[in-house]
């Protein structure tokens, strides 16, 4: 369990890009476990921040701007708009959320900047970059499309092959073109404020590695989180430039760097901070005591961000060592990060109209927010991956919420109703079956408590759900409705206790189930209790009057749920109903790549004629040595007897391969490639690989043992 030495918290969860509507899987992947997290913490009476917002800034928000034909501060405005009243509505019960577009946030990402710039931490650096010479911009990486070197895919971005995987810089892309113009982009020389990451690799290793994470008191960071920032490390990292030729985002406070925005990365996790001022002002709080080292090391504020995986590196690498070289703020205690939730067997996915949308889950669901925050709560993707379906959110409804938790509350409150007209009887002599309740009572409320501190919140639900499960078992085995024939001292005991298991139910149910914990509490008359008191074996008085039961939960019937997935299969790819109806259009490399990701499998290329084909030269060649590339976690380095010869090739598999496991195999190059340099590295030629739909990599090997340099074809 993570130290409680300080009885304040601040808790982020990610700033979503305001540039689309939220689904069920940003809120797996962070929302909701951050606020399961928050309202238990409220429960336990700690001094909790919880801070949210929109990020506001970067290429994300420029592109969709441009496929919308409306202007980015239109883009941010609608989505800002929708994801705040979203989240409200799904109970998501941040303190604040804010956006990265105020004033106040402006201003203390520029003051971080000159903090830094001050204390000359930042390296100073000219480059060359691509430039669109027709449009007068430098490109952002996303801005610039060519081949991908590593696969030969042709619609790839300047900072990532989406169809391989490989992490590149545009330099790094054959043939590039600019998807402003469609034109090949110009090298120019730009000036960039790099962070040096390679300076602080040795504090980032001791505070990431040295213990106080693995096994330390301070709480054990997850597999997951931990296993991607030891792998980051294991490869050296690298100055990061902090800002860029943009012209949408936070001024690079210079004189010399106008027209220069910061990096969007450099800015959106400093939102969480401004979002803290805003909160503080508005509420007469002083927010420095969430965000920076106390002169008494123990009042400091324990930090804790919500993130998806994809968010790891910039949460543990890149922002604490912003906070470090600033010098006056706290580190993060844990950042919880989850893997992905996929949908009926696939990949969520935007582009695809794959998913499922949660305004409009609200839209369809009124009232049931809860019902889709349970079945994500059993269904986190703490470890690994995890799946949403339909059929589960109906059958977690049906036999979980509506048969074990609403029977019990329903027949507890029916009952109380029909034999002492709703008032709360008094408890009698106890028998070994309620003795046994009674001590459950006690324990299971420790042991979620347990989970919840852990980040173990699918442990904490399915406990919560045991609690139901256990008054509905006591209710079954002491048979009210029978006894009251014979005992009404018998009964009035029984369903004394149900009615303190019920009450203490509103509060094991609220960090997941909040509004279901607000319509119990209304019927049962009563007022919100902390979590200290969720172990009371006297939480309503004898003689209380309690109101008339409603039903907490009700049925989910098949053609409900198979309307849901009828509409799901039948959506609309390509700028279909989440984003208004408006096509994707503007940009075409972008569109037809979307329109190549919709597809199992990728449509065939255009003809070529024989001669063109006859041009490559692919060759049968064996592995003599492998071992991964410094720069990169993507790339392998392969040293190949071709038959013609020994050379050097550089492959995306490192994901896929270790070094040992492709040492000895026979693979198929194409040696006529012509060489490319990736991360100071001449590659020689191109290993053929087959990709299934999931992102399997298999070699393409011979069927049997042939002689290095043997042609195929
Ligand atoms: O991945 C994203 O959606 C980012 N906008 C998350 C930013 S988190 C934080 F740094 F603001
Ligand atoms: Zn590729």
């Amino acid at each position: 369990m993570p130290d409680q030495h300080t009885q304040r918290y601040t808790v982020t969860a990610a700033l979503p890009y305001a540039n689309g509507p939220l689904h069920i899987g940003h809120i797996a992947g962070a929302y909701l476990p951050a606020d399961i997290y928050v309202r238990y913490l409220r429960l336990q009476g700690r001094d909790v921040v919880f801070i949210g917002g929109s990020d506001e800034h970067g290429a994300a928000i420029m592109l969709r701007a441009k496929m919308e034909g409306i202007s980015p501060q239109e883009i941010i405005d609608k989505y800002h708009h929708l994801n705040k009243d979203t989240f409200e509505r799904f109970g998501i019960s941040f303190d604040m959320y804010h956006r990265t577009s105020a004033q106040v946030h402006h201003e203390t990402s520029q003051e971080f900047f000159l903090k830094l710039y001050e204390k000359g931490e930042f390296v100073e650096q000219e480059s060359e970059q691509y430039y669109d010479e027709k449009f007068n911009q430098f490109l952002a990486d996303r801005y610039i499309i060519g081949t991908c070197p590593v696969c030969g895919y042709e619609n790839a971005y300047g900072d990532q092959c989406e169809n391989c995987g490989t992490s590149l810089s545009p330099n790094d892309l054959i043939n590039p073109k600019s998807i402003l113009s469609g034109e090949k982009p110009q090298l120019k020389t730009t000036k960039h404020w790099y962070l040096p990451l390679d300076k602080y690799q040795p504090w980032l290793e001791e505070w990431l590695l040295g213990g106080q994470h693995s096994q330390g008191k301070k709480g054990i960071w997850k597999t997951n989180v931990y296993g991607q920032c030891s792998s980051w490390l294991k490869a050296g990292l690298q100055p990061r430039a902090m800002t860029r030729d943009l012209d949408w985002g936070v001024d690079v406070p210079l004189p010399e760097a106008k027209g220069k925005k910061l990096y969007v990365w450099l800015d959106a996790p400093i939102g969480y901070i401004s979002s803290t001022k805003q909160w503080a002002a508005d509420n007469h709080q002083d927010w420095e005591k969430y965000w920076k080292k106390q002169p008494d090391e123990a009042d400091n504020a324990t930090l804790v961000h919500f993130i998806g995986k994809d968010n790891i590196v910039f949460h543990c690498i890149i922002f604490p060592s912003i906070l470090h070289a600033h010098g006056e703020y706290i580190l993060p205690e844990n950042v919880p990060a989850n893997e992905f939730l996929n949908l009926e067997g696939k990949k969520l996915s935007t582009s695809r109209n794959w998913a499922v949308w949660l305004h409009e889950y609200l839209d369809n669901f009124p009232g049931k927010e809860d019902v889709m925050r349970y079945t994500l709560a059993t269904i986190l993707p703490e470890t690994k991956d995890s799946e949403f379906t339909w059929k589960d959110f109906q059958a977690r409804n049906n036999n979980e919420l509506v048969a074990i938790l609403g029977n019990f509350v329903n027949r507890t409150l029916v009952l109380t109703y029909k034999y002492f007209d709703g008032t709360v009887p008094e408890k009698q002599s106890l028998h070994p079956i309620d003795e046994e309740v009674l001590q459950k009572m006690q324990d299971l409320p420790q042991q979620i408590a347990t989970a919840i501190e852990s980040y173990r919140f699918r442990e904490a639900i399915s406990l919560v759900m045991d609690y139901a499960r256990m008054g509905n078992k006591y209710l079954a085995d002491t048979e009210p409705w029978k006894l009251i024939k014979t005992s009404q001292e018998r009964v009035q005991t029984v369903l004394n206790i149900s009615l303190q298991i019920t009450a203490n139910l509103t509060v094991l149910m609220e960090p997941f189930l909040p509004s279901s914990a607000a319509r119990l509490r209304t019927m049962l008359n009563t007022e919100p209790r902390t979590w200290a008191q969720a172990t009371d074996t006297e939480a309503l008085a004898a003689g209380h009057q309690i109101n008339k039961a409603e039903l907490l939960f009700d049925k989910i019937e098949d053609k409900t749920v198979d309307e849901q997935i009828e509409k799901l299969l039948g959506g609309t790819p390509l700028g279909g109903t989440p984003l208004g109806g408006i096509p994707l259009g503007g940009i075409p490399h972008q569109a037809r790549n979307e329109a190549i990701e919709q597809q199992e499998v990728s449509p065939a290329k255009a003809d070529i004629v024989y001669e063109d084909f006859a041009k490559i030269d692919i060759r049968i060649a064996t592995v003599l040595e492998a071992e991964r590339v410094k720069k990169s976690n993507k790339l392998l380095q392969l040293k190949l007897d071709t038959g013609i010869d020994q050379r050097i090739v550089l492959s995306g598999i490192a994901k896929h391969f270790t070094p040992e496991e492709v040492v000895g195999k026979q693979v198929c190059v194409l040696v006529n490639l012509a060489p490319r340099n990736m991360v100071g590295i001449d590659s020689q030629g191109m290993i053929l690989m087959a990709e299934d739909k999931d992102g399997k990599l298999v070699f393409i090997q011979p069927g049997d043992v042939v002689s290095n340099g043997s042609g195929v074809s």
